[in-house]
């Protein structure tokens, strides 16, 4: 699978590590950066990595940052984009399962490298069951377009 990843200082390292791990396994994986443990801010990437989904050029996004909430805020902010805050495993299999997510975002400040490995394995794992579950995605979307 093709994966975004895109994190801020303060998850810079946990970044490498999560790639490494997706490589390993035989994901293609595009870094949309920071590239540095320089200060940076985060909504600039989780905005890359957003764009880079609805673009089509990566299927799935990965987004870090100290608790992974504000990159994630910043991605959602992209018409049409889902993205999750997962701490655990169990959460970041229901977010592809139920809502259908395309981002997981986790913190690196919250989670160590062993558990963010396991939340983004349980989430690539996933699939969408649709059904019910897309009639709600779809409640989501119309408030989308109500603000538009
Ligand atoms: C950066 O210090 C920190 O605020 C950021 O990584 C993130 O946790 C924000 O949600």
């Amino acid at each position: 699978m093709k994966i975004g990843i895109g994190n801020d200082h303060s998850a810079f390292e946990l970044k490498q590590v999560i790639a490494a791990h997706l490589k390993a396994q035989g994901h293609e994986v595009v870094d949309y950066g920071s590239y540095s443990a320089e200060r940076c801010n985060y909504p600039e990437f989780g905005e890359k990595v957003a764009r880079a989904i609805v673009r089509g050029e990566v299927e799935r996004g990965v987004l870090i940052c100290g608790t992974g909430v504000g990159i994630s805020l910043a991605a959602n902010k992209v018409k049409g984009i889902r993205a999750a805050v997962c701490s655990e495993p169990y959460t970041a299999q229901l977010v592809r399962r139920h809502n259908n997510a395309q981002i997981i975002a986790f913190g690196a400040r919250v989670v160590g490298d062993e558990m963010a490995k396991m939340i983004v394995d349980s989430f690539l794992a996933a699939e969408f069951e649709g059904g019910r579950h897309q009639m709600r995605i779809d409640m989501i979307s119309e408030i989308e377009e109500r603000e538009a």
